[in-house]
């Protein structure tokens, strides 16, 4: 069961350079990408209303995705427009049309009510486009895992002393507690780490000698829209411990968009902005490895727990401190699946169009 009325990403805008059609299963559902002759891109339902074939193993002709078996033509809206061999196009003959969204290096589907689809509910990732900003869009990664565990991967950071040694963690981490905040629209943690050294990625970017103050605060809005803002500055130089992060030092937010698959598979959508060494393509390069090596280890650890939960899933868990996030925003995300199922239509921000907001916990 999946939130519906929410932006979700599709892909990156990359996969889509050569126009399409581009074939993907979303939220247990067929969707077919392609870009019209204006460069626009569209998402269709992939399944050919005449036999069903995916759309997807058709062709892209102009403004329209034809069906690979018997040539009907579809157009942006998903209506069949020509039948090969015949004048009339049948009564009825189109496919579902969702609404699609470029922004971010990111298209942003939207699964649910088309008539609810709104611009101003996607998430506020305006580093990726701002020139104090460097940009890193992220590798493809396709994981065998609930979407929902990647959550409660970003939420508890407290694996990093421990499957990221190499990169972002170190045995500093742990000895911090964390602080969990619901908010109306989001789950925040924040941990700061005070006067300890820092992680080796840290160390080389900002080219920091001793030990360091750090910060690591991540914020979730449903889905699992997830901001990781990680850096760190000299010791004392900020206010330890406050809401916002020092001014000096260096900064480094991750943009995590998990899409479901399916119950059991999920497409990581990510990318990293941070504010130095911004001409540095050397750095750029490092960071991108840096990343895509922590995320790997994070996708072994994830479908080694997938497989694991499935092999007993009526097993019950222990939960601990570092879980009091990815629990409050678990319970994020199934007050707003109640509230599609209840008829209530939630935006974005989690709150009722009858005005109401729904109860934070
Ligand atoms: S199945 Fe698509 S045209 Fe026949
Ligand atoms: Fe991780």
């Amino acid at each position: 069961m999946f939130m519906k009325n929410c932006w979700y990403v599709a892909a990156y805008d990359r996969e889509l350079k050569d126009g399409g059609p581009l074939g993907r299963t979303l939220l247990g559902e067929p969707v077919v990408m392609f870009r019209d002759s204006r460069g626009r891109a569209i998402a269709l339902e992939d399944r050919c209303c005449h036999r069903h074939l995916p759309l997807s193993l058709g062709q892209v002709t102009g403004d329209r995705v034809q069906c690979g078996y018997h040539g009907l033509e579809f157009d942006a809206t998903g209506a069949c427009v020509a039948v090969p061999g015949q004048s009339k196009v049948p009564p009825g003959a189109a496919v579902k049309a969702f609404p699609l969204v470029e922004k971010y290096g990111f298209l942003w589907i939207w699964m649910g009510e088309a008539a609810l689809a709104d611009e101003g509910l996607l998430p506020d990732w305006w580093w990726v486009d701002h020139p104090g900003w460097a940009h890193n869009p992220g590798a493809f990664l396709h994981i065998q895992c609930h979407y929902e565990l990647i959550t409660d991967n970003l939420l508890d950071l407290s694996h990093l002393g421990y499957v990221h040694t190499r990169t972002l963690g170190n045995d500093a981490i742990v000895d911090f507690p964390v602080k969990t905040e619901r908010m109306e629209d989001r789950v925040r943690m924040s941990r700061w780490i005070q006067d300890r050294p820092p992680p080796p990625l840290f160390k080389t970017g900002g080219g920091f000698d001793g030990n360091v103050d750090r910060w690591q605060i991540v914020e979730t809005q449903a889905p699992a829209h997830t901001v990781v803002y990680a850096g760190c500055g000299p010791v004392g130089a900020g206010e330890f411990g406050g809401r916002t992060e020092y001014t000096s030092g260096i900064h480094i937010r991750a943009l995590n968009a998990p899409t479901p698959e399916t119950e059991h598979s999920s497409f990581y959508f990510y990318a990293h902005v941070w504010d130095f060494r911004l001409d540095d393509a050397g750095w750029k390069q490092q960071m991108y490895d840096g990343f895509l090596m922590t995320f790997l280890e994070d996708v072994d650890i994830l479908e080694a727990q997938q497989a694991s939960l499935m092999r007993d899933p009526d097993r019950p868990l222990i939960d601990l401190n570092v879980d009091g996030p990815g629990l409050a925003a678990r319970r994020m995300v199934a007050e707003r699946i109640e509230a599609e199922k209840g008829g209530q239509k939630c935006d974005q921000k989690g709150s009722r169009v009858d005005g109401q907001t729904v109860a934070a916990r």
